[in-house]
């Protein structure tokens, strides 16, 4: 019996923006495809212990290890599609001044600027990860996080809405480690708005 499904790769038509260039794009899709595969293998391999429906007592440390590592490249390759997926070459620099994510940025931090200084600087936080917006649906609020490498500090139940890499690996080639504020104002540049608002769209999960 084999697992099904292996998870293939997106593709992105992603190229051509400002203060992002190709080269990191290109570098930063085979990360990403890298993460695709990890977690395959990750999968297959968990799978190869499990399916004789029984965990042994010599296999518990591997299997341990083995899906805790599951959480880091799996989210990985998560992260990834939510990340590629926000962005556009041709893009507004803010989202419609009455559309839903205004909206919904202004009910919860009192306008989208502080809710953007927000988001800002948690990715300018120290360290190797992501800031997330992420909407509570069940209260109809967004709130920002920091993500410690991908896995750990995402909020259970909440949809993440914008996603943003602050990994060095998604900036060095164009910036200095110093300059992370410049990565991330091009990235704020090429947001793809509708693409989040999108995201808004979702049901509340039946618990
Ligand atoms: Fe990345």
């Amino acid at each position: 019996m084999r697992l099904p499904q292996p998870r293939q790769a997106q593709t992105f038509e992603l190229h051509g923006l400002n203060g992002i260039s190709d080269q990191t794009l290109e570098t930063h899709f085979k990360l990403y495809e890298g993460y695709v595969q990890a977690t395959n293998t990750l999968r297959e391999q968990l799978f190869a212990i499990v399916q004789d429906e029984n965990v042994k007592k010599g296999e518990m440390p591997i299997y341990s290890e083995l899906t805790r590592r599951l959480g880091f490249e799996y989210n990985g390759v998560v992260l990834h599609e939510y990340y590629f997926g926000n962005l556009k070459r041709e893009a507004n620099k803010q989202p419609e001044p009455h559309g839903p994510f205004a909206q919904i940025a202004e009910q919860s931090f009192g306008s989208f600027d502080i809710w953007k200084t927000d988001f800002s600087s948690v990715g300018m936080m120290r360290g190797v990860g992501w800031a997330i917006c992420y909407l509570d649906l069940a209260r109809e609020v967004v709130s920002n996080h920091w993500i410690n490498l991908h896995e750990d500090g995402h909020i259970a139940g909440f949809v993440p809405l914008l996603v943003m890499d602050v990994w060095e690996h998604a900036y060095l080639l164009d910036y200095k480690p110093s300059e992370r504020s410049d990565y991330i104002d091009a990235f704020f540049s090429h947001v793809d708005w509708k693409a989040v608002e999108k995201r808004m769209d979702v049901g509340v999960p039946s618990l």
